[in-house]
């Protein structure tokens, strides 16, 4: 059974529709997939696909011969063909993207491909998905949204803390109205990443290195997400202007230093990165954001999840709260039980049994499955290069208003004034 695409109310009420968005695309009997980068998490999307009904992979591409050699056994073990392999070069995703038996190029590379594998893949008259963040300059956040609207292809930034059970429970309540007028959000990405970014294999292959170059929230998408649509961003409401703070950078030093010796190499790498960024963002109807990063300190993982309205408040980690005034006791927290009984999201209640058993608790399949069947059922996806570059936009903005003493630094309006 399908379910509805209007996960995320709101834009088609209150907007007419945007004159320069990829038209919707036809369905399609099934949607065939040619898998970029599958190395950690693209190698769990890949697992994802293999279990939705009309997904089909018809070719993987890695730098790492045995990356895709293990791509290719999954699909062939899951009973479909054999997908041809792309692994000559650093830029092979190219001539993957120049087939003309796929309709959808997702990548899960290290950050600097997202945006070349996917202008590629619309370049190439296909739909771009893309892991997180879709990219980290404006000017590449530019190139998306041009490209989209030049080629109509989709690009869609693969964020899957949209579809946590909880966040999307939040959701369901917001849009309900349980919390009244929304007031203030705070969220982040708090996850102490140090042995990750010194593993000898996966994202320690890259990750650190961003960690030397740019100081600002490198990974703003994960928080930003459900708070981006709680607040009706890009469907109404838009993020007026932003300023960022750091602190000092200590982190990934101290843990070299530890694990690898003072005098080792690792020792004597320089960061910039702070190891707390904390981003204030301000909105064009009048809500605050705190958003954080930090993924240098020892700490247990959280994505700070915290919603306060006019009429109660929601917070997520350590535990789910939630308050709402005509509800529940004045001034004393409820567990979040009754209200997961009464507003779990139908997309959880519909999906929950598929999901099991896949990574981050069942929301990666959920985001897999419902790009897929977006297009299949020829709908608009769940989410639009919009919202992917608003949110990416981040990365930079916050550098620069690090770099200038917390000056605050004004989205551009990536719709302009759609
Ligand atoms: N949404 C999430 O929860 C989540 C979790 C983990 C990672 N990610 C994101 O997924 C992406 C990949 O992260 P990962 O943990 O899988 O990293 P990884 O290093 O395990 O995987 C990256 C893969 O891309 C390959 N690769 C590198 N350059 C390539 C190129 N030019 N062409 C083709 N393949 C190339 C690597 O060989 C590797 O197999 C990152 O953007 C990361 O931020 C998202």
């Amino acid at each position: 059974m399908f379910i509805s695409s209007q996960l995320f109310s709101g834009r088609d009420k209150k907007l007419k529709s945007p004159a320069k968005v990829a038209p919707i695309a036809k369905p399609m009997e099934k949607v065939r997939i040619g898998y970029v980068g599958v190395g950690g998490m693209g190698t769990a999307h890949v697992e994802n696909l293999l279990k939705i009904k009309g997904a089909e992979i018809v070719a993987v591409c890695d730098i790492v011969e045995s990356h895709a050699a293990r791509a290719q056994d999954l699909v062939v073990k899951a009973g479909q063909g054999k997908p041809e392999a792309y692994t000559k070069s650093e830029t092979d995703f190219k001539r993957l993207c120049q087939r003309d038996d796929i309709d959808l190029v997702y990548n899960a590379t290290p950050w600097e491909w997202h945006v070349p594998v996917s202008l590629e893949a619309m370049k190439n008259g296909k739909h771009a998905a893309t892991e997180v963040p879709a990219a980290y300059t404006i000017e590449d956040c530019w190139k998306l949204v041009e490209t989209s609207e030049k080629t109509g292809k989709y690009c869609i930034m693969m964020e899957n803390c949209n579809y946590d059970k909880v966040e999307m429970m939040i959701l369901n309540m917001v849009k309900k109205g349980l919390f009244g007028e929304l007031l203030h959000a705070e969220c982040g990405y708090l996850h102490d990443l140090r042995a990750v970014k010194y593993d000898m294999e996966g994202e320690g292959l890259w990750r650190r290195a961003h960690s030397m170059k740019r100081n600002g929230d490198l990974y703003p998408t994960h928080g930003l997400g459900p708070i981006m649509q709680y607040m009706d961003i890009n469907r109404g409401n838009y993020f007026d202007y932003l300023v960022s703070f750091g602190t000092k950078t200590r982190g990934l030093h101290l843990y070299a230093e530890n694990k690898f010796g003072i005098d080792s190499p690792q020792a004597k790498e320089k960061f910039v990165l702070s190891d707390v960024v904390t981003t204030l963002l301000k909105t064009m109807n009048g809500e605050t954001i705190v958003l954080t990063h930090d993924t240098s300190s020892p700490r247990p993982y959280s994505r700070d999840i915290l919603v306060q309205g006019t009429k109660g408040i929601a917070r997520k980690y350590p535990e789910t709260k939630i308050y709402i005034e005509q509800e529940g006791k004045p001034h004393v927290w409820d567990k979040v039980d009754e209200y997961m009984k009464q507003y779990e999201h139908p997309v959880w209640i519909e999906l929950e049994e598929q999901s099991k058993g896949a990574g981050h608790g069942g929301m990666d399949f959920i985001e897999d499955y419902r790009l897929v069947n977006a297009l299949l059922r020829g709908v608009e996806p769940d989410m639009d290069v919009y919202d992917a570059v608003v949110m990416s936009a981040v990365c930079e903005l916050s550098e620069k208003s690090i770099n200038q003493k917390s000056t605050p630094q004004k989205f551009p309006d990536f719709t302009r004034g759609m």
